[in-house]
């Protein structure tokens, strides 16, 4: 386990350029919750809360920013909104893989147990329930309720089908579709519709966002069999430890010449360290981390030919950018 290091991440480069937004944002974040106790506000400091890489709420900015919106009034309220319900399911997360490292610190489960965390977690979701339903336009409130039943439903699949070493990769495909990119979808579609976009562009936007995601969380899963701990800040090794067979894992087995031994190998890796790590050296040195990589290159490839349909200027350059950084991010 890495030593936690300092409170904050720092937003990546590529998202300087939304500094002045991301602001607008936080402030809106403050007023939604401004009258949780002191208590509550503690809690939420400790969690971290607000101080992640903040690529939802920036994805929401730029969707409504290429549609023609500025990051004000709305638009910066459901960018908030989109904040709070990632972090209420991070929080969660955590409790869910019992992981005690995120953004660098400890994890609200790992300092205060799992009850301040799960009740946490459900303070958030209020807020961003509160928050849409009092919108002029109902959009977000109806719309978002149902992605978060989309994430919930992803988790659970994941639950149901753990130890699984024979997990077929459409499941896999639905179970990240589900826990992630919904979620990146609805930040883009959100902005999009707050922006005031076409219905073509929200679409365009929304699809983008999707495979964006799709991608995000197959390079998450590949630096959670390959990725250094102090680097991503966050605790590692977790999915192999509960048993979730994740890309790589599906790759590998599948291409394996003796299927039996490969299942095998993957059921000792759940719950012995060693075989866990031989595992991953397996994967590695196959070339299944790579394949994975790849999977997730032909998302983002999928992703950018969205975007070429959008007018050509330096915000669409700007999601441009991000996808290749979810391709190359170490965190
Ligand atoms: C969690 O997936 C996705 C959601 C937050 C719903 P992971 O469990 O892989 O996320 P990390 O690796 O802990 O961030
Ligand atoms: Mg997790
Ligand atoms: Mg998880
Ligand atoms: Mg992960």
């Amino acid at each position: 386990m890495s030593a936690p290091g300092p409170a904050t991440v720092p937003l990546p480069d590529v998202l300087a350029p939304l500094q002045a937004d991301l602001a607008v944002v936080g402030e809106a974040w403050r007023r939604i919750l401004a009258d949780l106790s002191p208590e509550t506000t503690s809690l939420l400091a400790e969690a971290g809360a607000f101080s992640g890489k903040r690529l939802r709420p920036a994805l929401t900015c730029l969707g409504a920013r290429l549609a023609g919106g500025r990051v004000e009034g709305d638009v910066a309220t459901v960018a908030a909104i989109v904040e709070l319900i990632h972090t209420a399911t991070l929080v969660h997360d955590d409790v869910i893989d019992g992981a005690s490292v995120r953004r660098r610190r400890p994890t609200l489960n790992a300092r205060l147990g799992e009850t301040a965390a799960v009740l946490v977690g459900d303070v958030l979701f209020s807020k961003a329930y509160r928050t849409a339903s009092w919108l002029e336009d109902p959009f977000a409130a109806r719309y978002l309720s149902d992605v978060v039943g989309e994430v919930l439903e992803g988790e659970i699949l994941q639950d149901v089908v753990a130890r699984s070493a024979d997990l077929p990769l459409a499941t896999y495909e639905r179970i990240i579709r589900g826990k992630t990119a919904a979620l990146y979808e609805a930040s883009l579609r959100v902005g999009a519709h707050y922006g005031g976009a076409s219905e073509q562009v929200e679409e365009d936007l929304a699809r983008f966002g999707h495979h964006l995601g799709m991608a995000f969380q197959i390079v998450d899963d590949r630096l959670d069999l390959d990725g250094d701990e102090a680097e991503v800040g966050k605790s590692l090794g977790t999915d192999l430890a509960e048993g979730k067979t994740t890309l790589a894992v599906i790759l590998w087995r599948d291409a394996a010449a003796d299927r039996a031994a490969a299942l095998s190998a993957i059921e000792a890796a759940w719950d012995d360290p060693i075989a866990a790590r031989s595992l991953c050296r397996q994967l590695r040195e196959g070339g299944a981390l790579r394949q994975a990589h790849q999977r997730a290159e032909q998302e983002i490839a999928a992703a950018q030919q969205r975007l070429a349909r959008l007018p050509d200027e330096p915000d669409r350059h700007l999601l441009e950018t991000l996808a290749r950084y979810t391709l190359d991010r170490s965190r």
